[in-house]
């Protein structure tokens, strides 16, 4: 038996005493804590006081019923394993108190083997439960916490939709390239979800051969298949009241597709190999990047499993469609390696900018993330510089041409150049340290903005641009200084007469 069940606590409420003494005879021997209790009252009192780890429950008992108690036992202990005890000619109310909650039923009378095999699976679907707990802090991170990177307007409709859709407990079908961030999306429903708090279980369904998807999902009785040595609980199980994230549903067997199917229409699975229905509220959000349309053509997809999850349809937009999100990406990924500790570097340089708003993307962000990676871990001072980026990129950019592996003493003052020509050597400039390369590009930085700049405000604009400039100076100013007039003035090169003059003429009163 693993080693969970050494300490666990069992709980026995049943009103026959010979009941409970015979589960003494079965704990006694092993380490188990075996608590009892004569009534539902009772049981609930332990319960609460001791959130034992598996309780076995008689359906049928004086005071409160076993079904009673049963509901109360779940709202007071989600986590307890609760086991039902049932005699001959019961059975129909345990299928019933199944759909309750309960994790198993027991059949009176009862062997040894049989009590300390259900304890067992009770267990182990218990620690399965924590794990799947335990693993939500992931979602915390920082990673998560940052959440998706995109101002473009095609992102911005994707984070419409999830704002309206994630309270609700509609199914959802995210679909996209490979990369696009699919999962992402997936977690960032759940996170606003009223959900939050119970699982999140992604399987992905392309990564599981046919006969061990099925028992991955909806479990499977002992001796269901070869190898299955004893019972284990689906991820559907034990995800209720959760939410389970189907990766690459397009990749599903139609067996599985049926199967999955009636848990949407009916709330219900059956494990593989068994006949007991039980019954899972679960969310489903499914992914895929397959074309599920053509599939349903094709007939290769179920078109009404296609119907009930194409209920809220999310399409992640490539990364080619969406460029001008690209450098606040590339700033997000240094940011992660920085806060990981895998890298110093801050920034790119300007024709490596150039080249990753450039590249085709066809593994969109993912493979943005991984060229992001590998280059700054090769960046030498603290910016990526051409020469850092993979070569398949600086070509497919075209900016492939050889590199000079000498640095340039006599490089000329920077100019600002296009991808395609040579490389510029920065850090080569005179044997600069990485500092000085840094000031440098600090200057292309500058050189760009007032391009932008100039650019955005000769097209939209409706004030003069050095009206505009100005403004936004002087706030920027007021609001680094607190208000403060004279140290603002002072930032600023003007007097603090001009400064209230301009403060006035702009209506900046309530701005900073
Ligand atoms: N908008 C985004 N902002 C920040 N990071 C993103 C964004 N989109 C994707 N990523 C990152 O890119 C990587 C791939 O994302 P994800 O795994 O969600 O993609 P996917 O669509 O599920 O891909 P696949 O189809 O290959 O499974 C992840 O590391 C994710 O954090
Ligand atoms: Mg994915």
């Amino acid at each position: 038996m693993p080693s969970p069940t050494k300490s666990a606590t069992i709980l026995i409420i049943d009103d026959d005493k010979e009941i409970r003494y015979s589960f003494e005879r079965v704990f006694s021997t092993r380490e188990f804590r075996l608590l009892n209790a004569a009534s539902g009252e009772e049981g609930i009192e332990i319960v609460r006081r001791e959130s034992p780890d598996v309780v076995f429950l008689d359906i049928r008992m004086g005071g409160m019923s076993g079904l009673e108690t049963l509901q109360h036992l779940r709202s007071v202990d989600p986590k307890s394993m609760i086991i039902l005890m049932t005699a001959y000619g019961t059975t129909q109310t345990a299928i019933e108190a199944m759909k309750f909650g309960a994790f198993d039923y027991l059949m009176k009378p009862f062997d040894t083997k049989k009590v300390l095999g259900l304890t067992e699976g009770a267990l182990k679907a218990r620690e399965d439960l924590r794990k799947i707990r335990n693993d939500r802090p992931v979602l915390d991170s920082d990673d998560y916490k940052e959440g998706i990177v995109g101002r473009s307007e095609a992102m911005q409709e994707v984070f419409k939709v999830i704002g309206q859709v994630a309270a609700s407990d509609v199914t959802i079908l995210i679909t996209g390239e490979s990369g696009t961030g699919k999962e992402l999306v997936s977690r960032c429903i759940f996170q606003h979800s009223q959900r939050h708090n119970k699982p999140f279980v992604a399987v992905n369904c392309a990564a599981l051969p046919e006969n061990l998807i099925e028992s991955e999902l909806f479990g499977h009785e002992k001796g269901a298949f070869t190898g299955a040595t004893s019972h284990r609980v689906g991820k559907f199980e034990l995800c209720d009241g959760g939410t389970i994230f189907l990766d690459e549903i397009g990749d599903m067997s139609p067996q599985t597709q049926t199967k999955v199917l009636r848990v949407i229409q009916e709330g219900e699975i059956q494990r593989v190999g068994g006949s007991k229905t039980i019954r899972t509220d679960v969310r489903i959000i499914a992914a895929t990047n397959r074309d599920l349309e053509a599939m349903v053509r094709e007939k290769t997809f179920r078109e009404d499993l296609y119907y009930r999850l194409n209920v809220v349809r999310i399409r992640l937009p490539s990364l080619r469609e969406r460029k001008e999100d690209i450098p606040e990406l590339v700033e997000y990924c240094l940011q992660k390696l920085r806060k990981s500790r895998k890298s110093d570097v801050k920034k790119v340089s300007p024709e490596v900018a150039d080249v990753l708003v450039r590249n085709d993307w066809a593994g969109n962000v993912r493979e943005l993330e991984n060229v992001i990676y590998r280059s700054a871990v090769l960046a030498q001072g603290d910016a990526i510089l051409l020469k850092d980026l993979p070569e398949e990129i600086r070509k497919a950019a075209g900016a492939g041409a050889p590199l000079k592996s000498a640095p340039q003493p006599d490089s000329p003052s920077p100019q600002p150049e296009s991808a395609a020509a040579p490389q510029p050597e920065i850090e080569g400039f005179g044997g600069a340290s990485p500092d000085a390369s840094v000031a440098v590009e600090e200057e292309w930085d500058m050189r760009r903005a007032f391009d932008v700049l100039y650019d955005r405000m000769r097209k939209e604009s409706h004030e003069t641009i050095l009206d505009t400039l100005e403004r936004e100076m002087i706030l920027r100013a007021l609001i680094e200084t607190n208000g403060n007039q004279v140290k603002a003035s002072a930032i600023l090169g003007i007097t603090r007469a001009t400064l209230r003059k301009r403060i006035k003429q702009f209506s900046l009163k309530d701005k900073y």
